[in-house]
């Protein structure tokens, strides 16, 4: 039996990977914000609930990420798997408690922070896996490093294929510096979930209009996540940019520099 921790996991895609990871008979730490969500959730595994374990957490600042972390020190010895889910659609440039876009900071820095929290754990198991959620990129966009970590000007298009393209960044330093740790990213395609809920009324309005013809069912947004939880393998780090078909991926290559300047920046930031 392996252990999985799956960040954003009380609800949408997350809940759906924590519900496959124990059907298929392992042990799996799910966090999120609300208790009462945990607890749902955790009902709706039905039997398997007993091998899964709830915690609270707020991933949006760095002292959440440091209690999850401290937290999950508590329940586990060893992580086989880290999947990445949680995230917000905050069009706003809302600022967090540690003056950073509560976009980026969830969306990148609280799974840079986490992992790096939680890499003694994940390297305790023989095959680690971390695996992020994305958006759809056909390439690795070009990331502005001057734009890290603050976002002084926030536009959201900007800011989606930056902290995108972030994870790429992050899951290709990971296989790099641990090459032991299998490291990729997933695009779950477009599904209806809680996530559109804070978006701009053109984005709900498409999501409301097209929604019912074009979305993935939450099961295939989830595939490839627990596909490459449980049997991924490879060289480098990957993308997997077609939801459901997991034999499409393609091995991410970054700009050096960039990557010293963006891991150096999350470095600095969170001190991990
Ligand atoms: N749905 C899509 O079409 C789509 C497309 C591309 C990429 N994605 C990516 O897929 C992933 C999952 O999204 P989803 O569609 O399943 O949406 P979702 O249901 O809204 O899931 C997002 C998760 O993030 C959690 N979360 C939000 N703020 C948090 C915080 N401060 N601390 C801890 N957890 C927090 C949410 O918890 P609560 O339950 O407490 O809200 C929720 O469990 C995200 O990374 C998203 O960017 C989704």
């Amino acid at each position: 039996m392996n252990t999985f921790v799956v960040a954003g996991g009380t609800s949408g895609i997350g809940r759906q990977v924590a519900r496959e990871l124990l059907d298929a008979g392992h042990r799996v730490v799910i966090l999120g914000r609300d208790k009462r969500k945990g607890e749902e959730s955790l009902e709706s595994f039905g039997p398997p609930r007993d091998r899964a374990i709830f915690l609270p957490a707020d991933l949006s600042t760095h002292d959440g990420v440091r209690d999850a972390a401290r937290q999950i020190d508590e329940v586990t010895d060893r992580i086989d798997g880290l999947a990445h889910s949680a995230a917000v659609f905050d069009a706003k440039g809302t600022r967090t408690a540690d003056g950073l876009r509560l976009f980026f900071a969830l969306g990148y820095l609280s799974r840079y922070h986490l992992t790096q929290l939680l890499l003694p754990k994940l390297l305790h198991s023989e095959r680690p896996r971390v695996i992020m959620l994305t958006a759809t990129l056909n390439q690795v966009p070009e990331l502005k490093p001057e734009l890290f970590p603050y976002f002084e000007r926030f536009g959201l298009m900007t800011a989606i294929s930056q902290v995108n393209g972030a994870c790429l960044y992050y899951a290709d330093y990971l296989a790099k510096t641990h090459p032991r740790i299998f490291a990729g990213c997933v695009t779950p395609g477009f599904v209806r979930t809680g996530l559109f809920k804070q978006a701009p009324w053109f984005i709900r309005a498409s999501v409301a209009l097209t929604g019912p013809f074009r979305a993935n069912s939450v099961e295939v947004g989830a595939r490839n996540v627990v596909q490459a939880l449980l049997s991924g393998e490879g060289s480098s780090a990957y993308v997997w940019n077609k939801a459901g078909d997991f034999d499409r991926r393609w091995p991410i290559t970054v700009d050096p520099a960039i990557q010293d300047s963006i891991i150096g920046s999350s470095r600095r930031v969170t001190g991990a």
